[in-house]
């Protein structure tokens, strides 16, 4: 009998390409997916563990099926991701809905684990001596865990085989075109996990080692995406600038390169002594698939760390024209005291080095080709004072990044800061941070955008922007049905479910505001007839920007 799935994601763009990946499969084994929650035999949550408050969402979401489950006892509850693998076993424990629980390095082994929840409470549930009194529910669970938990004790090698092989599928897999028709915009990933251990982060516990993909891997995934229609192409890594790939080191099981566990070189800004014919540097794989995928117009990365950013890297970035001009470069503090307390290996005097050796290389404004920064920041970090503070507010008023994504303190179990360190900074005082830096930040995006105004650029129409798609649920009640467009061209785990799978029928008639992005990562808004839909989304066009907010451009399309 097909199974309907419904699957959330919560969570960083790692997530989103595991949810992708993760459906893509079962997609090919038969389950089909829904975007409405209450009519899916199998309900999953891939989540994210980063702050309490990523957390707190999915409790919610998970209380609000207890009363489901019980109405509906062959209803499948499955927790992926981060979240699964911080807490393990005792979320089962808090949550006793939950069936399958799988942390983000066990991906490959949903599909077993779904079919073995799946099969086991059908069983359980047919026999009418054994479904009273609760048991059933345990014994279903028990048995879809019981290969998770095999699997977290497995070599790093073989996690890296199969795990390796989760992302190889999207590429092998001969309903890749069908899967990815109509979108235009997909992520790659290029290093799993993180080996930095910033003290406050979950990240490397819950995705484990630094491991980089063999490029060959890369390039024929970004291959295969292009000739499915995809014309942009996110670079995914935690540290996605440590990328580094050794030939001579590889080591090939079941026909399948191996990908390495991280070895990055920490030069500092000189180039890599060791690049050469047997070492792939980031810098490598960038101008490969730029060079060897033309098809793919733009060409992204995130998250780069600020240390280990050679001049190799900006020098391709600067020599190829399809590569954007767009860096997200967290700095997470602007006091060097506390970015020793953070464990982040560099000093704001390094770090703003680094942004000034980007901009020479790659802020060229007056040939039409300016580059944005974007960064992260920590507020109400142990002991952060008001000095500290001031220090962060004075790096945000020097770095004029186009925008930044500033979070309070949340102090994570099982790092180094919730061992050591008390949250002794006051929520109420972590609140006034946040906000006063925020504003700091929006005067300054405002200075940005506006530096756009009377410019043209090349935009990639994305779909209706966000209020378009409010505007459209509010009026048309929910998903439409019909049509021929995709809304967004990231397709999966943006924003609701709802608003993916809305479509719009080409004969609608009456203005729409479409949302575009420049190469620097620009949100520039379009009016144009919602008819237009079919022939804008996923393409890139010139426009002209007329105004700018500190959020997002407004602008108009030309020629
Ligand atoms: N790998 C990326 C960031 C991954 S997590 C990097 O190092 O830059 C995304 C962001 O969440 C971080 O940049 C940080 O600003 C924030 N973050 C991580 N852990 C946090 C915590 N415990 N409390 C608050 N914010 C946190
Ligand atoms: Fe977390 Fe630091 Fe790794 Fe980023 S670099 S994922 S903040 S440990
Ligand atoms: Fe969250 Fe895990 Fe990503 S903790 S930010 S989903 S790596």
């Amino acid at each position: 009998m097909p199974r309907t799935v419904y699957l959330e994601t919560f969570g960083c763009q790692m997530n989103e390409l595991d949810s992708e990946l993760v459906s893509g499969r079962l997609r090919s084994l038969g389950y089909a997916f829904t975007p409405d929650r209450d009519a899916a035999d199998v309900v999953l949550y891939n989540t994210c563990s980063v702050r309490e408050h990523a957390e707190q969402k999915v409790w919610s979401r998970l209380g609000e099926l207890k009363e489901r489950k019980l109405s509906q006892p062959s209803l499948v509850v499955g927790v992926m991701g981060c979240l699964a693998e911080r807490d393990g076993q005792d979320l089962i424990r808090r949550m006793p809905v939950v069936d399958i629980l799988v942390g983000p390095g066990e991906l490959d082994k949903l599909p077993s684990l779904l079919d073995n929840a799946v099969k086991t409470r059908e069983s359980l549930l047919s026999e009418p001596e054994v479904t009273g009194g609760g048991e059933p529910l345990r014994s279903a669970r028990q048995v879809a865990l019981q290969g998770s938990a095999s699997r977290r004790s497995a070599t790093l090698a073989a996690a890296a085989d199969s795990l390796e092989m989760l992302d190889l599928s999207r590429s092998i897999s001969p309903t890749n075109v069908d899967e990815m028709s109509g979108r235009r915009s997909a992520y790659v990933r290029i290093t799993r996990g993180c080996n930095k251990f910033c003290t406050y982060c979950v990240v490397p516990f819950t995705r484990g080692a630094e491991i980089h993909r063999p490029p060959d891997h890369i390039l024929d995934e970004c291959r295969r995406l292009a000739d499915a229609g995809v014309i942009e192409v996110t670079l995914l890594g935690q540290t996605v600038n440590h990328y580094r790939f050794e030939h001579g080191a590889a080591v090939t099981v079941g026909g399948v390169v191996q990908p390495q566990k991280g070895r990055s070189y920490a030069g500092g800004h000189a180039r890599d002594p060791f690049a050469g014919a047997n070492v792939t540097t980031f810098a490598d794989l960038l101008r490969r698939i730029h060079d060897e995928v033309p098809a793919i117009r733009r060409l992204r990365f995130v998250t780069s760390y600020p240390r280990d950013f050679g001049d190799d890297v900006l020098e391709v970035i600067r020599d190829h024209p399809r590569i954007c001009r767009y860096l997200h470069v967290p700095a997470q503090s602007g006091s060097n005291r506390l970015l020793k307390l953070m464990n982040r290996g560099y000093e704001v005097e390094e770090y703003l080095e680094f942004l000034a050796r980007a901009r020479a290389h790659l802020h060229q404004p007056e040939i039409g080709r300016p580059l944005e920064v974007s960064g992260d920041f920590i507020v109400g970090f142990p002991t952060e004072t008001d000095e500290d503070f001031e220090a962060t507010v004075s790096l945000v008023e020097r770095a004029r990044y186009k925008n930044s994504f500033i979070f309070k303190y949340s102090p994570r179990p099982g790092t180094t800061a919730f061992d050591r360190l008390a949250d002794d900074v006051p929520e109420a005082v972590k609140r006034v941070r946040n906000n006063r830096l925020l504003a700091v930040q929006a005067a300054i995006s405002q200075e940005r955008g506006l530096a756009y105004v009377g410019v043209e650029a090349d935009v990639l129409i994305e779909g209706f922007s966000a209020k378009e798609r409010k505007r459209r649920v509010r009026e048309q009640g929910a998903c439409g049905a019909g049509g021929t467009v995709e809304l967004t061209v990231r397709g999966q785990g943006r924003g609701s479910a709802c608003a993916i799978d809305e479509e719009v029928e080409a004969t609608e008639t009456g203005p729409a505001q479409f949302s575009a992005r420049t190469d620097t990562d620009m949100i520039v808004l379009l009016d144009q007839p919602a008819s237009r839909a079919n022939e804008l989304v996923g393409t890139i066009r010139r426009a002209r920007i007329t105004a700018a907010s500190a959020l997002t451009l407004t602008g108009e399309l030309i020629g």
